[in-house]
């Protein structure tokens, strides 16, 4: 097992820069997973890991010693990378071996650390069968066995499960946190799946843009997310931009197009007033709600555009204004007919509040550079405020 740390990692590929200074320090037996869209930098800073990039800039320490230039097969690592497939031309056994073979293993033992191999991977009776005599699954699970066969100090896998299909992913994703913990292998972990995310990892670097956005634990990056990024990546997200009214007992009090909002205060992110902000809430806390004022919510009044069946939740889209519109997830045991004008409502304290930003990737800005905000006047409150946010 071994401490991994990156440290100021920067990389440049023809004038542009693809990593800018990613610093991460991998604690021994960690589940690491480098998460975000396809081109922020994940595979390249795994690669680093590797040995197979150098990196222009920064250097990469196991246990505090520094590897950067060591060569990849001196560095302990097993490797399971989604183009990384096994040798056709070998059984499996022999796949599984193969390390230990080049190592210079006697066979005896070989065929010993092999059988124990399989079983770890729940497939005991393969060793003689040749990789296109399996399934997509189990030929996966093999590869995670060749790479765990000489014992690695650090395990790196880039989208191992990506070509799967989804119930074979889920099963599989159980059989990886299972062997890791067993094993208690530093690894890390590449993927853009947030859900396998989110259920396989310690902690989660989340990358846009060859940076760190947030890192942090499943838990802390969903339930704060640090910036808009990180809420629209890890889970979904609706956003109303807004102008910062009022700051008062525990509460800002934001204006936007279709009234007012309250967001907690408990941010330690400084806004001023006059500020323009993105409030955000997550489909799971909103609710259609009956009647227009609630104590300690925030609501909002639209109709309802598209309704999307999913098996689990019937997905509402609520048109607030012509910019905005909010997914909410409800429940089946009622229909709400479409173009039915209703109240979106969610508890002030599920706000969340950030800086504006124009966009297009999170999906803000994409109809107006301006965010589209109303003055607040007496009368506009009076009409559109529920009693809890015009009373607080
Ligand atoms: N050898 C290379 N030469 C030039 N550009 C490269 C090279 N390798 C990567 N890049 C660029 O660096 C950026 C980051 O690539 P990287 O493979 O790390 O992304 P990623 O996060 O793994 O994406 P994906 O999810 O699509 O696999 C991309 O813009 C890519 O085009
Ligand atoms: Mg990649």
């Amino acid at each position: 097992m071994a401490r991994v740390t990156l440290e100021n990692l920067a990389k440049w590929y023809g004038g542009q820069n693809v990593l800018d200074i990613v610093s991460i320090d991998v604690k021994e037996g960690e589940f690491l997973t480098l998460l975000g869209p396809s081109g922020c930098g994940k595979t390249t800073t795994l690669r680093m890991v590797a040995g197979f990039v150098s990196p222009d800039t920064g250097r990469v320490l196991f246990n505090g010693t520094d590897m950067t230039r060591t060569p990849t097969q001196k560095r302990r690592l097993g490797m399971v990378f989604q183009d990384y497939a096994l040798f056709p031309h070998l059984n499996v056994a022999d796949n599984v071996g193969f390390a230990l073979r080049a190592a210079g293993m006697p066979k005896a033992d070989i065929s010993k650390r092999v059988r124990e191999l399989l079983a770890l991977i729940r497939l005991p009776a393969v060793g003689e069968r040749f990789p296109s005599e399996l399934s997509g699954g189990q030929q996966q699970r093999v590869a995670i066995a060749r790479a765990l066969a000489h014992t690695p100090a650090v395990l790196l896998m880039d989208e191992p499960l990506g070509a799967l299909d989804l119930k074979l992913r889920e099963a599989m994703q159980h059989e990886l946190a299972v062997i890791q913990q067993k094993l208690g292998i530093t690894t890390i972990y590449v993927t853009h799946d947030q859900e396998e995310a989110l259920s396989l990892s310690n902690r989660i670097a989340l990358m846009r843009r060859g940076k760190i956005e947030q890192l942090g634990t499943p838990r802390e990056i969903y339930r704060n997310p640090a910036t808009p990024f990180a809420a629209f990546f890890l889970g979904k997200i609706n956003f109303v931009p807004g102008k910062l009214q009022e700051k008062q007992a525990g509460a800002y009090r934001i204006s936007t197009s279709k009234g007012m909002l309250l967001c907690p205060t408990k941010d330690e992110r400084k806004f001023s007033l006059g500020d323009q902000v993105l409030v955000a809430v997550r489909p799971e806390h909103l609710r259609i709600a009956e009647v227009a004022s609630q104590n300690g919510s925030n609501v909002l009044p639209g109709r309802v555009v598209r309704q999307k069946f999913t098996g689990k939740v019937v997905q509402y889209e609520v048109r607030v204004d012509e910019m905005t519109s909010f997914i909410v997830d409800g429940t089946m045991d009622r229909s709400i007919e479409s173009d039915a004008p209703v109240q979106v409502a969610w508890d002030v304290s599920a706000t969340y509040l950030y800086p504006y930003e124009d966009d297009q990737e999170i999906g803000v800005g994409v109809a107006s550079t301006e965010p589209q905000v109303v003055e607040v006047t007496g009368k506009h409150e009076a009409n559109t405020l529920s009693e809890s946010l015009a009373m607080t």
